[in-house]
C-alpha cells in the first residue's frame, strides 16, 4: 500500500492540464450499454474507478479497449449477461449507473446494492423510485437490486430528495427513459455539468433530451441508439483542487482545459478570500495574495458550492486570517478529514454538520490517514502548506480520482514522493 511523503513549504508555479472528468466518464460508459455499435470515449482519465467500471462492463457483455491514444472503445457484443456482482460493485458505488441502461436495453438487470461509504449515508431509493415510475418491477434479492419490465413507459417523475437532487439517480432515470415509450418529464433533476455531458452523448446517439442542466428534463423515447465518439468535459473537481493547491502554497498556476463556467461557486469563494482567479486561454490563472480572508461556505447541489471541494477548502481556510464556517448540506457526515487536518495543527470545531475553522498561524507536518477520495486530496494540499514532512497513508483513495497526482504537483514545484508504506518508520 502506498503513501505520499510531502516536503512542505514549496510554492506551486507553472501550468497544468486538467484531465477529463471522472464523474462524467462513469455514467457515459454505463450509457454505452444502451447503444448498437461502438462508442469511443475521448479524454477518459486513467483512474482506478474507470478500471473498476471496465471490469463491471466486461462482465455485462461489453468489449472495453483502451486505445494507444488513450481513447476508450466500448461496444456491446453480448446482451445476455445482466448481473453486476457484489465483488465488483463494492469497489465503486458509481457502478449503480448500469442499472437504468441495462433495464432499458435488456428489460432486466441484477445489480448489487451499493454498501456503506466513508462520506456518509448514500441510499439509492430515488433511483429506484424513478425506475418504478417508468414501469419497472423492483425487488431486493440477497443484496442485489433486481429490476425487470416488459416495457418502459414515459411519465412525470419527481427526483428530489431530502438533500436535493441526485446526480447518478438523474443519470440512471434519464438514460432509461431514452428507450421508453412516449415522453418522460423529470422534475428536480440534478443540474450538474456531468448530467449535461451525459445528455449530450445520449443525444448524439439519437436520443431526444431537452432541458439537461436545468431541474426539468424532458426525454422523448426513441426505438434505438447508435454508438458515437464523444469527448468528455474537463474534471471540474480536479480543476478546483489544483486551484486550491495554488492558493494554499501562495503559488501562481495556469490551468489549461478547465471550464470556468463549471466552477463559478468555487471561484466566487476563492475570490472572496483574496485569491486572484482570472480566465485565460482555455482555462484560468490562479494566484495567491499571501493573506487569506475568512469566509462561510454551505455545500449545495450544482450550481451551488460542490461538496467534492469541501475538504480541500477546509484545508485552505485553516490558514485564513480569522474564523470561517463550513456547513455540509449534501453529506452531513462528510468530515473524516477534520481529525486528520487537526493532526497538522488546524484549529477546527465540529458541531453537527458544521465546522468552525479558527485561525492557525501555520500547519506542521505529521503522519495522517486518508479516508476517502476528496479527504485525501485535502491532506495532500495541507501537507504542501505545512512546514516539515507530512506522510499521507492509504493513498489508494486518491488514485481513484486523481491521475498520478504527485507527478503533476511536482511538475509545478511540489516535493512529493510515493513510497511503499512498508518502507516507512512511523
Ligand atoms: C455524485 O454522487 C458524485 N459521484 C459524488 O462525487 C458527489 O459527491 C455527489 O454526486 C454530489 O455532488 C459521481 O458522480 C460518480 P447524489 P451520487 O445521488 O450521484 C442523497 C467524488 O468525490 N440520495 O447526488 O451518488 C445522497 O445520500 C464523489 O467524486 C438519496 O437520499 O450523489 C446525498 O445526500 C463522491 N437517495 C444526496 O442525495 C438517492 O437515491 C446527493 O447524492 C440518491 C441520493
Amino acid at each position: 500500500m502506498d503513501s505520499l511523503v510531502i516536503e512542505g513549504g514549496n510554492r506551486l508555479r507553472g501550468s497544468i492540464h486538467i484531465n477529463g472528468s471522472k464523474n462524467a466518464t462513469l455514467p457515459i460508459m454505463a450509457a454505452a450499454l444502451l447503444a448498437d455499435g461502438p462508442s469511443l470515449i475521448k479524454g477518459a482519465p486513467h483512474l482506478a474507478d474507470i478500471s473498476s467500471l471496465i471490469n463491471i462492463l466486461l462482465e455485462l457483455g461489453m468489449t472495453c479497449e483502451r486505445l494507444p491514444n488513450g481513447d476508450l472503445a466500448l461496444e456491446v457484443t453480448d446482451t445476455k449477461p445482466c448481473h453486476a456482482r457484489y465483488d465488483l460493485m463494492r469497489r465503486m458505488r458509481a457502478g449503480i449507473c448500469v442499472l437504468g441502461p441495462l433495464l432499458a436495453r435488456r428489460k432486466y438487470a441484477r445489480v448489487s446494492m451499493p454498501g456503506g461509504c466513508a462520506i456518509g449515508d448514500r441510499p439509492v431509493d430515488i433511483h429506484l423510485r424513478g425506475l418504478r415510475a417508468l414501469g419497472a418491477h423492483v425487488e431486493l434479492e440477497a443484496g442485489d437490486i433486481v429490476v425487470r419490465a416488459d416495457k418502459l413507459v414515459g411519465t412525470e417523475i419527481f427526483l428530489g430528495g431530502n438533500f436535493g437532487s441526485t446526480v447518478t439517480g438523474t443519470a440512471n432515470v434519464m438514460s432509461a427513459a431514452t428507450l421508453a415509450e412516449g415522453t418522460t418529464v423529470i422534475e428536480s433533476a440534478a443540474c450538474e455539468p456531468e448530467v449535461v455531458d451525459l445528455a449530450n452523448y445520449l443525444n448524439a446517439m439519437g436520443a431526444k433530451i431537452t432541458g439537461a442542466g436545468s431541474p426539468r428534463v424532458i426525454i422523448e423515447g426513441v426505438k434505438a441508439l447508435t454508438g458515437v465518439p464523444h469527448t468528455v468535459i474537463p474534471d471540474r473537481i480536479e480543476a478546483g483542487t489544483f486551484m486550491i493547491a495554488a492558493a494554499i502554497t501562495n503559488g501562481e498556476v495556469q490551468l489549461d482545459n478547465c471550464r470556468f463556467d463549471h466552477l463559478m461557486a468555487a471561484i466566487d469563494k476563492l475570490r472572496s478570500i483574496g485569491i486572484i482567479v482570472e480566465r485565460s486561454g482555455n482555462g484560468c490563472t490562479v494566484a495567491s495574495a499571501r493573506r487569506l480572508e475568512p469566509t462561510s461556505i454551505t455545500t449545495q447541489p450544482h450550481p451551488g458550492f460542490p461538496t467534492d471541494l469541501q475538504a480541500q477548502f477546509m484545508a485552505l481556510l485553516s490558514l485564513a486570517d480569522g474564523n470561517s464556517i463550513i456547513t455540509e448540506k449534501i453529506y452531513p457526515d462528510r468530515f473524516l478529514h477534520v481529525a486528520e487536518l487537526a493532526r497538522l495543527g488546524a484549529n477546527l470545531h465540529k458541531e453537527g454538520s458544521t465546522v468552525v475553522i479558527a485561525r492557525t498561524k501555520r500547519l506542521i507536518g505529521a503522519p495522517v490517514m486518508a479516508s476517502d477520495l476528496r479527504a485525501s486530496a485535502a491532506l495532500v494540499l495541507a501537507g504542501m502548506a505545512a512546514s516539515g514532512t507530512t506522510t499521507v497513508m492509504r493513498v489508494y483513495h486518491i488514485d481513484r480520482g486523481y491521475e498520478k497526482i504527485e507527478l503533476r504537483l511536482n511538475s509545478l514545484g511540489a516535493k512529493i514522493k510515493r513510497v511503499d508504506q512498508k518502507e516507512l518508520e512511523l
